[in-house]
This record gives structure tokens, sequence and C-alpha cells, in this order.
């Protein structure tokens, strides 16, 4: 690959300035890259740094790492805790409906102080600098597994939390410490999975400097899968780092941070990584299972919609950032390509309601031809029973995957609610979408917002589908389980779509439990009554998806920092697209010219 070696070399040089070092703890030991170029098996020249921020060892004196973190966050703590006093915003919601489950009066003000404390809490520190917030600091669990990590994912609402605070360096270190990471070498069993992947996670680890105990330094150690349960690649972390770049600089009005060489590399190597050419007959993104928010097996690889929304949004705010060069022309191509084929294939194929369900009923098998209507060879018998009374008469949502003569038909929040907010569903789906959630809302909402997805996978299908995983039984976890930090996806979909009170009814809801129940991972049963059987307490994405969920109820337009709009040359394209399909002819409204491509 042809990356501007020097000048990334340069820019990592002064990164490393503040602090950077990028060490992995292998089963040989701590690797650790000292500074200068060297040369990697393919040949290709990388950086490598050694830390300058140490902390000594006699200074650690009685300090566990994590009053270590503790005390670095009590400083961080002094500069931010004014924003929350008097900044202006409106009083939290307070509800008191007669319906208090137990909770009596709700506070939302104090829900929120209390989130926010939390959320300083959970801040990550590397060379005393914040860097990300840890996934869940639940003490009173045995098992901490990867929870002390920061995952990318995770951050994400955490980073919007930071941006609407004004709290911008955490967000900007961020950033460019885990574009650091994405060029790291990544091995499992000998093999190397593609450069421009993201980690899912990475930890900070103080260890001695060169085997002397009485110096200590800070090092990064990233997991791309290669540790995590299952080995899942996390094929949404370079997705999710685009969506907050883009959101970072609308925030800010700084486009010093994108426009950086190091940082539009990392944009390019991401989008060459998911426009490589495959094998693929579709334009969606050909990924195994667990390689998103669910990351374990759950019968979701192939083509599963949470990926396609992600991946839409982030072409679409790469667009934005990708500095215009002729280098970038074949790239910008492919990305145009790819906008249109996407967002037509998603719209028609993946939309189910009353009017289409009624369609695959009826549906023509083992049509070959290039004009065939049914072009996946659904068979009707494949429309699941609990389909046929969850349909509403108002609303839609477009379906889980779509392979060969296989519809998932399962509902997938993040997924349909990441396709309103990039734009991936058009305005009259993402309309649908929401209509459906209000409709069924005690399947969707029920005692806690929101379900992972709908239905659960029960009995012989468990077992086939999500193999027996104890973890994954029916209505826990990610096989029906309800997580809260679904909030702040909802309501930026609600934002966008101009229909609060669907945020703010669920908010309120979560406001009822949420804080007393020690702000869980998620929770279980149909109705999601009890706190999950295996759910981590604190979970900061859980604390943060509360947050900016209210603190986009309290200032809608905020939400335009994560929204994108389809502009006029892909809505052409994509009327063009359309008009072309033999299975519905529409008229071409609003046509004005082909897409050049
Ligand atoms: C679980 C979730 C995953 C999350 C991680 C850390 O594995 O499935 O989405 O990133 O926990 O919270």
């Amino acid at each position: 690959m042809a990356l501007p070696e020097a000048s990334l070399c340069l820019d990592r040089l002064l990164l490393s300035s503040f602090g950077a070092n990028y060490g992995k703890q292998r089963s040989l030991g701590l690797v650790e890259l000292r500074c200068g170029l060297r040369t990697l098996g393919n040949g290709t020249k990388r950086c490598g740094f050694r830390s300058v921020s140490f902390c000594r060892t006699d200074e650690r004196k009685n300090l566990t790492k994590r009053s270590c973190f503790l005390r670095c966050k009590c400083q961080k703590a002094d500069s931010v805790s004014g924003l929350t006093a008097d900044d202006g915003r409106p009083t939290s919601l307070s509800i008191n409906d007669g319906n208090t489950n137990g909770v009596g009066t709700v506070d939302g003000r104090k829900i929120e102080e209390e989130a926010w404390d939390l959320l300083k809490e959970s801040v990550v520190y590397y060379c005393g600098n914040p860097i990300g917030t840890i996934a869940a600091s639940d003490t009173s669990s045995s098992s901490i597994l990867n929870y002390d990590q920061v995952f990318i994912r995770d951050f994400i609402p955490s980073g919007v939390v930071f941006l609407l605070k004004g709290e911008y360096d955490i967000v900007r270190n961020f950033i460019l410490h885990t574009l650091q990471l994405q060029s790291w070498e990544k091995t499992m069993d000998c093999h190397s999975p593609g450069q421009g992947l993201m980690p899912a996670s990475f930890k900070v680890r103080t260890v001695p400097l060169d085997g002397d105990d009485s110096v200590t330094e800070d090092v990064l150690d990233p997991d791309f899968g290669e540790a995590a349960i299952g080995r899942v690649a996390p094929v949404d972390s370079g997705l999710w780092w685009i969506i907050l770049l883009r959101a970072y600089g609308k925030c800010t009005g700084d486009l010093s941070v994108q426009e950086r060489v190091d940082v539009q590399t990392g944009i390019k190597m991401i989008l060459k990584l998911c426009l490589a050419d495959g094998f693929d007959m579709f334009p969606t993104l050909l990924v195994t299972d667990g390689s998103c928010m669910i990351d374990r097996r759950m019968g979701i690889h192939g083509h599963p919609l949470e990926i396609q929304a992600l991946f839409y949004s982030a072409l679409l705010c790469a667009r934005e950032m990708l500095a215009p060069e002729d280098a970038s022309a074949d790239l910008l191509r492919a990305l145009n390509n790819r906008l249109v084929a996407l967002s037509f294939h998603i719209r028609e194929y993946y939309w189910i309601d009353m009017k289409k369900l009624n369609e695959i009923y009826r549906y023509k098998t083992e049509e070959y031809s290039y004009d065939a209507v049914n072009k996946f060879n659904i068979y009707p018998d494949q429309i699941p029973s609990w389909l046929v009374d969850f349909m509403p008469a108002r609303g839609g949502y477009l379906i889980g995957n779509l392979q060969p003569a296989h519809m998932d038909f399962r509902f997938f929040s993040l997924g349909n609610l990441w396709s309103i907010v990039g734009g991936l569903a058009t305005v009259d789906q993402s309309h649908a979408i929401l209509d459906l959630v209000e409709e069924k809302w005690s399947e969707l909402v029920a005692d806690m917002p929101l379900k992972i997805c709908y239905p659960a996978l029960e009995g012989q299908e468990w077992r086939i589908i999500a193999g027996s995983d104890p973890k994954n039984t029916a209505w826990s976890y990610h096989n029906g389980g309800s997580w809260p930090t679904l909030l702040w996806q909802l309501t930026v979909a609600c934002m966008k779509m101009n229909r609060p009170e669907i945020a703010e009814k669920a908010v309120m809801l979560a406001e009822r439990r949420i804080s007393r129940d020690k702000w869980p991972e998620y929770y279980d049963t149909r109705r999601a009554r009890f706190i999950g059987k295996q759910s981590r307490l604190f979970q900061t994405w859980s604390i943060a998806g509360y947050l900016v969920a209210k603190l986009l109820l309290a200032n809608p337009s905020a939400a335009k920092v994560l929204i994108t709009e389809e502009d006029s040359e892909l809505v052409n394209a994509f009327s063009c697209m359309l008009s072309a399909n033999p299975r519905r002819k529409r008229g071409q409204k609003g046509f004005k010219q082909p897409f050049i491509i």
C-alpha cells in the first residue's frame, strides 16, 4: 500500500512528544517499539515510539493502579465540574406518573448529575492525558474479562457527551491514539488481517521501563479480536471512528484534526479495506458473525443491517472529510458508486411492511432471469409466524440480513435506528420505523429501552443459530435483551425526524430504574423486568447513552453533528436505479441528470 510514510512518521513522532508509546503484550512478553523507522516483513516502513512520560514507582507507592487513575480523574474533574452546575440547559425531566414501579418520585436532574459524575470517573488516562472511558467499573463483579478496557464502540456515546459538554481533549486524544493502533502489526496464529482494521478495544498498561522496577511507563495494548471471546473481528470499530471524527470536527469547528496527513491516511485505509473487491454479488459488506455490537455468535454473519447502516454513514462522513486530491479520485469514485448501490439495495430489498409482506407471501419462486421479481429466491414459507402478528398496519422496518434464499426477519434496533440517522433509509421509511417503535412499544421498549433485537431465538433455533450459548438464552443479552445504551441512538433518530416525544418517553421510562439498578449493561426477560443475568453494573455506555439522550432532548439541534443527509447527486442516482428496477416501475420524480461515476 502506498502510504506517505515520511509524513505519517513525522506526525507520529509529533504525537509521541506528548507521550505516545505503543506496546503490545504477547505471549513472549511485552514487545516495545523504539522511536525511529523500522522495516516490516512486507517491506513497508513504520515508526515506533518510546514514551517520554514516566511515572516513578515510588510516586505510586501505596496506590493501586485504579487509585492512580482516580487521582488523575480528580484533577480532571476540577476542570469540568463547572459545566454541570449552571450551564444554561433546562432542568432535567422529572416524572411522577403515579406508576412508579416501586421507585417513588424520580428526579431526572439528580440522575443526570450522577451519570455525569460516573462518566468522569470512568475516564482512562494514558501518560497523564485522558484517552477514553473504561467499559464498566463494576467492582462487585468477580470476573472482569475485558470490561476494564476502552472499547471503540463503547466510547462513542462517551465521546459524544464530552463533545456536547465542550470537553474536546479526550475525544481528540482518543481519535489520534486509536489511529496509531490501526497500523499495529496484528496477527492471529500467523495470519494478519487487512491493514486498516481498528481494534475492538485497548488497555493502558503500566509496565517497568527497561526492566527497571523504579521507573514505569504507560503502554497501549490493543485487541483486534485476537484475544476476544470467539476471536471476532471488530468491523464496526473503524466505521464508528470515522463517524466520531466527523462529529469532532462539526462540534469543535476544528478541522485541523481531520486534515492531518496521518488522519487522512487512516480514513483511506479504512475505506480501502471496506471497498476492496471480493466475491460478493451484493453492495453490502460481507462479514462474519459477531463483528459489531453483537460480538458473539447470533446468526448475523453475511450482510447484517447494523454493519450496513454504519458503513453507509461512515462513507458519507468520509466523503465530507477527504481532502480533494488526484490521489483520492479512484477512491472517491468507488465510494460514490458504493453509496448509490448500497442505499438502493437496502431500501429495496431489506424493507418490509404490511404491503411488502403481502408481496413476499405471494412470491413466485425459482425465477431464472435478469428481471426476476423475487431476485433472492425467497420461499414464502420463510415468513415466520411471529411476524404475522408483529407487523403493524402502520409502520415497517429493515430486516436484519439478506442472503440467497434467506431473509432474517428479526428486528435489530441499532441497524434500524442508525439507518435513520445516516440516511440509509428514505424519509418515509425512517418515519415508518419510528411508527413501528410506537406501535410495538410493549414488545420493543416495555420496561426498559431498548431491545437489541426482536424476537429472541428459542429452543431448537437457539441451539442451532446461537450455538446453545448460555449467555444468549432467550430474552437475555444479545438474544432479545434490553440495552439502555441504545437510548442514545434512538434519541438521535428521533431528533432527526423531529419526533422527540418518542425519545422523551423512553428516557422517562429508563429514569425509573436505571440509577437504582446501578446502570446495568443490559436487562433480561420479554419485558426487561430483571437486571441481566451476567450484566455488568456501572456500564459506561449505559451511563453515556442516557446522558446523550438527555443532552439532545435539551438541545435537539446538537444532533446535527451525528446526522448525515443524502445530497441531490445521490437522490438522482438513486431514482435512476429505481426506475430501472423491474420490481417497481416508479416515475422519475425529481430526476435531473444521471449520477456520473
Ligand atoms: C459486550 C458487547 C459489546 C461491547 C462489550 C463491552 O461484549 O456485546 O458490544 O462492546 O461488551 O461493553
